[in-house]
């Protein structure tokens, strides 16, 4: 396989980055909610939670950028064609709810009358205080985060499949190391 048939560098690096980030994000999600409040570092972890959930935002459109400016792999011919389709609906559906995730978390923040971190600055405000609002985005980012892992445990299961069972040109992981 030519060097060509990878991802280009920045592109992997990104994906595997975020990736990280992405799940380290949602433990420390999934961890907080269940601290109670005398717990003392609950807030801090609140603080870096944000803080790293509004830095996927920026790296989402760094992405997205490098993608666009890039030659991206074609999946190759050999592959079914609805194993084509149904890899690049997923692969757009990741994209949506790694934007949909951390700005339903942004705008709870802001409609909530919260300062929105990043790390030591302080991020613009969007919204006036609504409580309504508050509680709505609330209800969306304690759902959203659990169907993107969902996803990902899919996009995780393919990659496994087109590696271990499937013919060795379909091995799409390799790609992406
Ligand atoms: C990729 C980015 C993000 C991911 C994957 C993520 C994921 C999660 C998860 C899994 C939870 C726990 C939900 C639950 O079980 O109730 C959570 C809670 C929370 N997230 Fe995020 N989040 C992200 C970004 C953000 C951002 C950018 C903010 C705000 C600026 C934010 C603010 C919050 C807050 C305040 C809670 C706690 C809500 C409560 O106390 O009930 N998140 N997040
Ligand atoms: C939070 C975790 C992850 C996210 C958000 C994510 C997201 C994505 C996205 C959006 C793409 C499409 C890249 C593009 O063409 O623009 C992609 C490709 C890919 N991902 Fe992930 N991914 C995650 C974790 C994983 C894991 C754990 C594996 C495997 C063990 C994996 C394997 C791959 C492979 C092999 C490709 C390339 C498929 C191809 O060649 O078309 N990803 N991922």
């Amino acid at each position: 396989m030519s060097n060509s048939d990878k991802y280009p560098v920045l592109m992997r690096l990104m994906h595997w980055t975020v990736g990280l980030l992405i799940l380290g994000i949602i433990g420390a999600g999934w961890y907080m909610v269940g601290l109670e409040d005398s717990v003392s570092y609950k807030y801090d972890i609140y603080h870096w939670h944000k803080s790293f959930g509004v830095l996927v935002i920026f790296l989402l459109f760094a992405r997205l950028v490098i993608r666009w400016a890039s030659k991206v792999p074609k999946l190759p011919d050999s592959m079914p064609a609805y194993q084509r389709k149904l890899g690049t609906l997923v692969h757009w559906l990741l994209y949506l709810f790694m934007f949909l995730v951390p700005v339903s978390g942004y705008l709870m923040s802001d409609a909530g009358g919260r300062d929105v971190p990043l790390f030591n600055l302080v991020m613009p405000s969007f919204l006036e205080k609504n409580q309504d609002l508050a509680s709505f985005f609330h209800e969306v980012h304690h759902t959203i985060p659990y169907i993107l892992l969902g996803i990902v445990v899919l996009h995780t299961l393919a990659a496994i499949k087109h590696r271990y069972f499937d013919k060795p040109e379909h091995d799409v992981l390799r790609r992406m190391l």
